[in-house]
């Protein structure tokens, strides 16, 4: 017999989009029971950046519940108890696999139902598997992708079972750079394998590209650009034991970790919602075509204003305050207030070895190179402006300060002439905006 429980406001996932709500909806004025919030994870809402980064490392590791929302911008950090207190029903290990928008229902795998008022979809994103590119045994044990938190305590436990072992990371992108450094720091034997002929190749320019692969290759990392894993041998214990490579190579291996892009979590609301590029899509106000439904974080496709455009953005920035913004706006509606547009500045940041970088804006145009970057360097410190109809539009920067990379925010969100500000920058001053 399957039990039904009702509240005022449900947020389906329980990632990063979902804490930051949570927080928002307590600020606006909550009442006890009004909220509860669903996820297939067993633990509270937290900072998902830090799995592939300070999770993996040999010492000084964090753990739950360290870095638990909001402390990755600097807020409050919410623990288990803070949702008690608050009255904020936190539902978790559960996953929900059937949802009716009309009958507002969503069922979960051991068949509860939880009806709403108003839904917030915060699935994020899944991993792709290689075995959707048709790569052969990939379904071998010490193959790992990296999403949720038992993903990264799956991979901490091979870590120890296999010290200084072989790794071979499949992918040059977020997860096979992060991964990648991780793991050396681990001092792991590490290959990283990527189709293109650049690192992180949505992002970096030939320049950027050149400075961080040289980077690895100096900490003993190999890079094998150009060519794709196409199958996977394994040993008698089902473990993984060779990649073979579309160029003919074979590499040994004794763990493998896959960061091969991901893909919006929507499918539940197929048919149901208007989808927009490859995700739910919603308007400034990250109100979908269902007056009772806001998408928000990785799954919404919004206008971006500032480049008149529909985008999905899979960073976490962009997670958290479209969280913010759905809830104000939900608040606001029901007050009869109104509250102005979205307005997203991109951003997306990594941080390995003792490297950090931060870029801001629109990756279009023709980029200019400035700073040093060379990799040999005590303290590297570079950037790259992209030029566009003669604006500065997007600004990429390695080595800033935290209020260096606030001014070059500022720089991609004003546009300025690039002929009388290219020079600026390339003097090091980031102020002018
Ligand atoms: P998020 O993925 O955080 O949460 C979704 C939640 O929904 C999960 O808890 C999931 O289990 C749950 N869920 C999904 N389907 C469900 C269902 N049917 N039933 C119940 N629950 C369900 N970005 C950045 O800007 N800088 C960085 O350094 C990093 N680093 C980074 C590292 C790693 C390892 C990953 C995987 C990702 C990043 N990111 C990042 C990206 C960033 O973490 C990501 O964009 C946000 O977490 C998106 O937030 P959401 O809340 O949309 O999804
Ligand atoms: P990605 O899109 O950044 O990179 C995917 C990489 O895999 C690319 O190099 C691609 O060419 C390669 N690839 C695809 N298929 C392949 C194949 N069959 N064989 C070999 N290479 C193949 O995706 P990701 O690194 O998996 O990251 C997943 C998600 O996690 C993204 O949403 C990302 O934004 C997020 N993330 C972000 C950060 C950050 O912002 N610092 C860090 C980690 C993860």
């Amino acid at each position: 017999i399957s039990e039904e429980k009702s509240f005022k406001y449900l947020i389906i996932g329980g990632g990063v989009a979902a804490g930051y709500a949570a927080r928002e909806f307590v600020k606006q004025g909550l009442k006890p029971g009004e909220l509860a919030i669903i996820s297939k994870e067993a633990v509270a809402p937290y900072e998902r950046p830090a799995l592939s980064k300070a999770y993996l490392f040999p010492e000084g590791a964090v753990r739950l519940p360290g870095f638990n929302v909001c402390v990755g911008s600097g807020g409050e950090r919410l623990l288990p108890e803070w949702y008690v207190e608050k009255g904020i029903e936190l539902i978790l290990s559960t996953e929900i696999i059937k949802a009716d928008l009309d009958s507002k229902i969503l069922t979960s795998a051991a068949g509860m139902k939880y009806s709403y008022d108003i839904l917030i979809i915060a699935t994020g994103s899944r991993a792709l598997r290689l075995t959707e590119f048709g790569v052969h045994g990939a379904d071998a044990k010490n193959i790992f992708y990296l999403r949720e938190i038992s993903d990264a305590d799956k991979l901490v436990e091979e870590i120890r079972a296999k010290k200084k072992g072989k790794v071979v990371v499949v992918g040059g992108g977020y997860i096979g750079l992060e991964v990648g450094a991780a793991m050396r720091i681990n001092q792991f034997d590490v290959t990283i394998v990527y189709r293109e002929q650049l690192f992180m190749a949505r992002l970096f320019t030939r320049e950027i590209a050149a400075f961080y692969e040289a980077y690895y290759e100096n900490k003993g990392i190999k890079l094998i650009k150009g060519t794709a894993a196409v199958a996977f041998d394994s040993g008698a214990n089902g473990e993984v034991k060779a990649v073979k490579l579309k160029d003919g190579r074979v590499l040994e291996a004794d763990i493998v970790v896959a960061g091969v892009g991901a893909k919006p979590l929507i499918e539940l609301f197929e048919g149901q919602l208007d989808k927009a590029k490859d995700g739910i899509k919603t308007d400034g106000f990250f109100e979908t075509d269902d007056p009772d439904v806001y998408a928000v974080g990785d799954v919404a496709t919004f206008p971006i204003k500032l480049y008149d455009d529909m985008r999905r953005v899979e960073h976490v920035d962009h997670a958290r305050k479209s969280a913010e913004q759905a809830v104000k706006v939900i608040k606001a509606s029901e007050e009869n207030r109104s509250i102005p547009e979205y307005d997203c500045l991109p951003y997306f940041y990594s941080r390995v070895f003792n490297l950090s970088w931060s870029f801001y804006g629109d990756n279009v145009g023709n980029p200019v190179l400035f700073g040093d970057n060379n990799p040999a360097s005590a303290k590297p410190k570079f950037g790259t402006a992209w030029i566009k109809n003669g604006k500065i539009v997007g600004v990429f920067l390695e080595g800033g300060t935290a209020e260096e990379n606030k001014a070059i925010a500022q720089i991609a969100r004003v546009q300025p002439p690039a002929e009388k500000y290219l020079d600026q920058l390339r003097k090091g001053d980031y102020f002018f905006a």
